[in-house]
């Protein structure tokens, strides 16, 4: 029924209108740099834009919705679209900070809260999920995705997409997903925003593509293309990715759009000389809609009528782009209710803020059981410029977020400590930039006078995020030194690290008696803080990127390739006593190994495994490739050995040896997140199919070859010990 009334509604367009329909202007805040403003409602009026982005807001968009279905010729509705990233008007923790839940169920229940707040202000199209692999703590946009794992990152895809498009786009609470930046846009030289990525076809596939096929499985309407060059060839003019992978082998049915000018910006990448052929180039590659170029709506048409674009690459495009807007239902229902958009706080969305938190937020360390702390009595010092921070607390792209609907750690420990419950004393000590240690005076007198120390670093922000890329990935300004004078009084610390990124936290462990990495936390961060401090919850979260022990580490991650000469048991923290130590892949100055691997946390509790017993000893690469799904399945029985309750992340982790290609030292094969009693144990099984046991081998082609054996490895870390094999003959 759509594609009849596709059809039917493509015959009646001009090349003009169709040129509309693929053209997207903002209105509002921009989010990219300037561009020639316009008269927007004489756009719409025209029907020469056929979606809006950053405009937000039921009477917002109303007016402009009014403009295309009343006074435009065809009256098809405008789309509007905006980053809705973790939450719209309730702030949810970062991307980054949610995949360290790796409880994909919860995150599906988040991201259908956001989407349906969006689609009461409007908006039926989230710019999310932002779903780039990431292996590069400098690059700031870290925090909007999922990590460095492709498993966890396919599964974070398909809950996301599942969470935002419903059981269907037409129902009025669902948006359309715009999954992001395709591709391979994590991977930039230097971890630099926007720039150069070059890679293997096999990284490529292995690494960087599963998120988006998943989310592609998934029913995802959209995918925005990336800024960077792949290969050579600007992600936006790539029809290898656009065309080859996405259309052809995917079978990708929705419509893709450019990131910011992006269009215009393959002038700059130097394959189009002007606009009209960066243009042609990104339409003939895959880009059906143009973000703030300023281009497809003037060139098409032009192009088209000069005889060098055939009409048949228009039609096509901007059949899928009504598509789209059909499933939506905007030509049924396209104005949203103005009386109804009134948001209201519900206490059913901060219990669901609040647990998304308590899940996301990782214990790195606990020295000597200082956490939890106890429930009453306590002396408490709480320093540092995150201690009161809300706009930080809501962190990198929080949409309609208000920094007033955010719980501090301050305001949370204040309400926590009345009525004589224990004495709170605050003090900023210095900001999270800059040189000035005039605070310090006032902190560490806090800290003197009290029995325990929360010390809330980090960085703010601004430093996550689009266009926030560093060469420094310790605590910045002098939060290092005011740590370090905290720790000299002798009081026990809590290190609450506020971030977008792993930061390297080598010397600051060393004045932490505890860490807690609380990522940027959403509304309900000093709630969730608290709670998993007081132990009133146990924290579960774990780590979905490795932290480095120093910058020159990076890019460090987990499931890495082995070299020739790998360092092996050689100890790496000495110089080298011989050739045997000398000639190894290793640094001089630094070992090898993560401060803090993929994979890991620490719970108030403690868990043990079994080895892992798999349903098979050796399997057949034939019937592998012909079964596909479920041929092997994995048991281990996890117990929990401590004297609380927790939930245990379980991972399972492969190493495929003798195959064509090189392959990962580990890859995650399934996880699965288990809450046990103190003393219970739990048989937990885990289905590896083709995708889990497969890999590509050098053309590119995902494979099982005979002759190679399978380790495996099951714990709650990628340093998982409890240990398996078996051979694909
Ligand atoms: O969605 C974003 C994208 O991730 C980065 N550039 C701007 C877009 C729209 O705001």
């Amino acid at each position: 029924d759509i594609d009849r009334r596709v059809e039917a509604l493509l015959k009646q367009m001009t090349l003009e209108e169709k040129a509309g329909q693929l053209a997207q202007y903002s209105v509002g805040t921009p989010t990219g740099p300037g561009t020639g403003r316009d008269d927007y409602e004489t756009l719409v009026r025209t029907g020469a834009a056929g979606s809006l982005l950053n405009v937000v807001g039921a009477q917002e968009t109303n007016r402009y919705q009014r403009i295309a279905i009343e006074q435009s010729r065809l009256k098809i509705p405008l789309l509007f679209g905006f980053d809705v990233i973790h939450g719209h008007r309730t702030t949810l923790p970062i991307p980054l900070a949610m995949a360290s839940s790796f409880d994909t169920e919860l995150v599906e229940r988040a991201m259908r809260l956001a989407g349906s707040e969006a689609a009461a202000d409007g908006i039926r199209w989230a710019f999310s999920p932002m779903v780039d692999i990431a292996r590069d703590a400098r690059w700031g946009r870290i925090a909007e995705g999922s990590g460095e794992d492709p498993l966890l990152g396919a599964a974070m895809a398909r809950a996301y997409v599942r969470g935002y498009q419903g059981a269907s786009l037409a129902e009025p609470t669902s948006v359309a997903a715009s999954v992001k930046h395709f591709a391979g846009y994590g991977g930039a030289e230097g971890g630099r925003d926007y720039n150069t990525v070059d890679m293997s076809d096999v990284s490529l596939r292995q690494v960087y593509l599963p998120p988006f096929q998943a989310a592609v499985e998934e029913g995802a309407a959209t995918l925005m293309s990336a800024f960077n060059t792949l290969n050579g060839v600007p992600a936006t003019a790539n029809s290898y990715l656009m065309t080859d992978i996405l259309r052809k082998e995917w079978g990708f049915n929705g419509f893709v759009v450019s990131d910011w000018t992006a269009v215009a910006e393959l002038v700059n990448h130097g394959i189009a000389l002007d606009g009209p052929a960066a243009a042609h180039r990104a339409l003939t590659a895959g880009v059906e809609m143009d973000m703030e170029s300023h281009l497809y709506g003037p060139e098409i048409p032009r192009l088209v009528r000069e005889g060098k674009l055939g009409q048949a690459v228009v039609d096509e495009a901007v059949r899928r782009v009504l598509r789209v807007k059909f499933a939506l239902g905007l030509f049924e229902h396209p104005l949203v209710d103005e009386k109804a958009a009134a948001y209201v706080a519900t206490p059913e969305k901060r219990e669901l803020a609040r647990r998304m938190a308590e899940e996301s937020i990782v214990l790195l360390k606990n020295e000597g059981g200082v956490l939890p702390l106890p429930s009453s009595g306590r002396k408490i010092a709480l320093v540092g410029p995150l201690a009161d921070a809300p706009v930080d607390m809501l962190g990198v792209w929080s949409a309609k977020g208000e920094p007033r609907d955010a719980v501090t750690l301050r305001a949370a420990l204040e309400h926590r400590l009345a009525d004589g419950k224990g004495t709170l004393r605050y003090a900023r000590g210095t900001g999270v930039l800059g040189a000035d240690t005039s605070g310090f005076q006032e902190a560490v007198a806090a800290a003197a006078a009290s029995e325990v120390v929360i010390a809330a670093l980090g960085e703010d922000t601004s430093m996550s995020g689009e266009a926030a890329s560093r060469t420094r990935i310790d605590l910045p300004g002098n939060q290092l030194q005011l740590l370090e004078a905290l720790a000299a009084t002798g009081k026990p610390v809590v290190l609450i690290v506020f971030s977008g990124r792993p930061l390297a936290l080598t010397e600051a462990q060393v004045h932490a008696t505890a860490i807690v990495q609380a990522w940027q936390p959403g509304i309900e961060a000093g709630h969730a803080l608290t709670n998993l401090l007081w132990g009133e919850v146990n924290f579960s979260a774990r780590l979905p990127v490795t932290f480095p022990r120093s910058l020159g580490q990076v890019p460090l991650y987990y499931n890495h390739f082995n070299t020739g000469r790998p360092a092996g048991k050689t100890d790496l923290t000495r110089p080298p006593a011989g050739p045997a130590e000398k000639y190894v892949s290793r640094y001089l100055d630094e070992r090898n190994t993560p401060l803090y691997p993929f994979g890991y946390g620490l719970s108030y509790t403690t868990f043990d495994f079994t080895p892992p017993t798999p349903s098979a000893s050796t399997l057949s690469a034939r019937a592998v490739q012909k079964q596909g799904q479920d041929v092997l399945r994995v048991k281990t029985q996890v117990r929990n050995t401590g004297k609380v309750a927790g939930t245990v992340v379980a991972q399972l982790y492969l190493r495929i040896q003798g195959a064509s290609t090189a392959q990962p030292v580990r890859q995650l094969a399934g996880f699965q997140r288990v809450a046990l009693a103190p003393g219970e144990s739990r048989t937990l099984e885990f289905t590896l199919g083709f995708k889990e046991l497969s890999f590509f081998d050098s053309r590119a082609s995902r494979v099982v070859e005979p002759g190679t054996r399978y380790d495996l490895w099951v714990g709650d870390s990628s340093e998982a010990t409890q240990h398996a094999s078996f051979t694909m003959e």
